[in-house]
């Protein structure tokens, strides 16, 4: 007889692993199969975002701003520092030991919860009246086992992978996609980077800071064209001046890998050819979801024509008791949306009727300055006619700002002109992955602009610089 669960979850990433947690503090019982392996062979929970993703690269960024900072930042408070040093086995031994805290920390939490940990890779075989069969291959202790198990609800949470140029292929050693882009073990004297997405300007800042000449090659004729303009604008001003070349409106023709450095040729925006040698090659063009092998079928389920699993928007297949959450279905790829829908479908399948509002999910990107916003950018509401008013405030005039020596960047909120019910808010500035909550909270309360110029702030703090660009909206901001 097969085991039965009452949810049987297909991946342990953020949005598998909590979905778990979620169903199993409800009272279910519940199995969750993952099959990742490290490098050294280990099994690991946590999937991208702990092992390859938002974990390793934000303990990068880190290390690499402190190096930028001790480099030429100190002086600044009379602070001199000589014979600045990296040592790059240390930083990824330091980000290695991060993720195996955090991946670590889920087994705790799987064992805590009585989850069952099912190792290897899951594929669906059929269903029957008990429920969903499942087989999970692969990884048992003796290397082939497989073994079928009974779900009366499932779960599919199996993530996304790089998407690698056609006819270039990775190595993660000379041309890397973000797994090797974490890993190299020397800092490239050159880099070159395809693709000014979230993960190119991410690890391009890294390796930046680090000491490489970085050159970032986007296809696309707007630079962050999905960020509102303004943020990009000043985006594109400040990686400028610290030393990032991002040419956009490029094209791609070629790409050879020496197997010691990489030669790429490419179209320039104004058409003419040129050619781009580099250490090392970071392909940063987008990622795109798994669901090789998955044995969909099956249950009568199919991808869609992008590789996505169609669901509705309570991330329910069009199977009964089949949900598919996180990357592998629509909306942005981020670890707290994926997230936010393994905690829904839990309580869904619990009986209880949860609500995901897509409109506050908020996005960070990670660089100096931070970019953070939530809600629609000016150019989107424009585009559906609606009317609107808009507040701005730079950190230049923030005492805590300048006490930190992080003055660049501005806060900008877009309210509705009649209502004044915020509709978007948007950050540029040290710490607006921090700072954007409390837009989130307020969006999600339907806040107008004038609640937050209500509120009173800790002074001095970065906070304030929200309060003013709400009063801004008004046009009564009290610094400026
Ligand atoms: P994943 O994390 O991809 O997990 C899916 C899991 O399913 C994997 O462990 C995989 O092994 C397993 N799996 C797949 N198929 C099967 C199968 N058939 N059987 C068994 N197991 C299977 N997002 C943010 O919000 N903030 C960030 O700062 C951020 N930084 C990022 C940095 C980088 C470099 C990258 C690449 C991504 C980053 N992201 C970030 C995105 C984030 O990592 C993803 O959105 C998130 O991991 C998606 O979670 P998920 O649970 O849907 O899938
Ligand atoms: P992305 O979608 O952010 O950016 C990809 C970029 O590559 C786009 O600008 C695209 O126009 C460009 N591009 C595509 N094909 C190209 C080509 N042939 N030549 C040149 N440019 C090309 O994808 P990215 O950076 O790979 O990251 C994947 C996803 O991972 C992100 O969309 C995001 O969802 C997630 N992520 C989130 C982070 C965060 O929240 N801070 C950090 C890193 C990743």
């Amino acid at each position: 007889m097969s085991k039965e669960f009452d949810v049987v979850v297909i991946g342990a990433g953020p949005g598998g692993y909590i979905a778990a947690i979620r169903a199993a503090q409800l009272g279910k019982t519940v199995a969750c199969i993952e099959k990742w392996k490290n490098p050294a062979g280990t099994l690991k929970l946590g999937g991208t975002c702990l092992n390859v993703g938002c974990i390793p690269s934000k303990a990068l960024l880190a290390s690499s701003e402190e190096f930028e900072n001790a480099s030429h930042h100190l002086a600044d408070h009379g602070i001199s520092v000589e014979n600045v040093k990296v040592d790059i086995t240390k930083m990824l031994a330091r980000k290695e030991g991060i993720v195996e805290k955090m991946t670590k920390g889920i087994e705790f939490l799987f064992r805590k919860n009585k989850i069952t940990w099912l190792k290897g890779h899951g594929k669906f075989t059929g269903k029957t009246d008990a429920g969903v069969q499942i087989e999970v291959s692969g990884e048992g202790t003796d290397g082939e086992t497989r073994e079928v198990v009974t779900a009366k609800n499932v779960i599919i949470a199996t993530g996304s992978k790089a998407r690698h140029l056609p006819n270039v292929p990775v190595d993660n050693k000379i041309v890397a996609d973000n797994e090797g882009a974490l890993s190299f073990t020397e800092v490239p004297k050159k880099l070159a980077v395809i693709g000014a997405g979230v993960i190119g300007l991410e690890l391009g800042s890294v390796w930046r800071r680090l000491g490489s000449e970085v050159t970032v090659l986007e296809v696309l004729p707007e630079f962050l064209g999905t960020a509102d303009q303004a943020l990009a604008k000043e985006a594109a001003k400040q990686f400028k001046k610290q030393g990032l070349d991002i040419q956009l409106g490029v094209k791609i023709s070629e790409v050879k890998n020496s197997g010691n450095s990489v030669s790429l040729a490419y179209t320039d925006k104004d058409g003419n050819a040129q050619t781009l040698d580099a250490d090392r090659l970071i392909v940063s063009i987008g990622r795109v979801p798994n669901t090789d092998n998955l044995g969909l079928e099956s249950i009568g389920l199919k991808a869609n024509e992008r590789g996505f699993i169609d669901v509705d928007d309570h991330c329910a297949t069009s199977v009964p008791n089949v949900y598919a959450i996180g990357d592998v279905v629509r909306g942005p790829m981020l670890a707290h949306k994926a997230e936010d829908e393994g905690v829904l479908v839990a309580e869904i399948i619990d009986g209880q009727k949860p609500h995901i509002d897509y409109n506050c999910i908020p996005w960070v990107i990670y660089t100096e300055p931070e970019i953070a916003w939530v809600g629609k950018t000016e150019q989107q509401l424009k585009a559906e006619g609606r009317e609107v008013k808009t507040g701005q405030f730079p950190f230049m005039a923030n005492g805590r700002a300048l006490g930190i020596n992080k003055a660049d960047g501005f806060v900008k909120m877009i309210a509705d002109a009649k209502t004044d019910e915020l509709l978007g808010v948007h950050i540029i500035s040290a710490n607006a992955s921090d700072l954007i909550a409390e837009a989130v909270v307020a969006m999600e309360f339907k806040a107008a602009s004038e609640d937050i110029g209500r509120i009173c702030h800790p002074h001095p703090s970065l906070s304030e610089v929200m309060r003013e660009a709400a009063l801004a909206v008004d046009k009564r901001a009290l610094n400026m």
